[in-house]
């Protein structure tokens, strides 16, 4: 199981761009980088993940045994980790359900974001989640723990998520890509789900027709099946 060793920050930029500097100079796998706020948050395509100080800020280094091209896996598994951890906070009829490629909603809300890179020779894996503050401004909905009626400190929240973590981590470890898809497709929305698939300023409807084996979305219409691999999606 996976030792995890947290280093706490009261503010920091981005605990992505911290866990990068720490795994230049050696950081092992397992390091944490956990701040009260960021000030520079990075959210995927490039976009700002705001970050006031209530929520959950984290990176992880990690240094699995595969191929580069296997890092987009880690973002999966960290989805239904971080999916497990909301569920064990919210009350009992609320669940998390896990939005291509890994959001994690409740109550149709974003209440967690995924940004895993590679840096060199290890994987950073950011996650941001919102416990106790809802950011305001958005162009889309979003949920917090407290607000879903949950009970939750940020290093509560922490400490489920690392938990989950190590178990999803093991999960790959050991069955590889396929359990973890398997788990993933199970929280998602459904395959035959129409999607709207937004790349840049293009879109794309379709029917949603699952994962291939690298964690691309698969999206059926009329005319093709479309195998994509960034965009945002909306259920329709
Ligand atoms: C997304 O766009 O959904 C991904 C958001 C990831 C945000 C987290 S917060 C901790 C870590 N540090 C960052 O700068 N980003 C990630």
């Amino acid at each position: 199981m996976i030792d995890f060793q947290v280093r706490h920050y009261e503010r920091l930029g981005s605990t992505n761009d911290e866990a990068q500097r720490l795994a230049a100079e050696g950081a092992p796998h397992g390091t944490v980088v956990h701040t009260d706020e960021q000030t520079a948050g990075r959210g995927r395509l490039s976009r700002r993940w705001l970050s006031p100080p209530g929520n959950l800020y984290l990176s992880i280094v990690l240094r699995p045994d595969v191929a580069p091209a296997r890092v987009a896996e880690i973002g999966f598994l960290a989805a239904l980790a971080v999916a497990d951890a909301v569920d064990a906070l919210l009350p009992r009829q609320l669940r998390a359900t896990l939005k291509w490629p890994n959001d994690v909603l409740v109550s149709d809300g974003k209440i967690a974001g995924i940004l895993a890179e590679q840096a060199g020779d290890a994987v950073i894996l950011g996650i941001g989640l919102d416990v106790l503050q809802a950011p305001t401004g958005l162009s889309y909905k979003v949920s917090t723990i407290v607000g879903c009626g949950g009970l939750a400190t940020v290093d509560g929240a922490r400490d489920r998520v690392l938990a989950a973590l190590a178990n999803w981590m093991n999960v790959w470890e050991q069955d590889g890509f396929a359990a973890i898809r398997a788990a993933w497709l199970a929280r998602a929305h459904p395959v035959g789900s129409a999607l709207s698939v937004q790349m840049g300023d293009r879109f794309i409807n379709g029917l949603f027709a699952g994962l291939d084996d690298e964690g691309a979305l698969l999206l059926d219409d009329q005319e093709a099946r479309h195998r994509i691999v960034a965009g945002d999606v909306q259920l329709r």
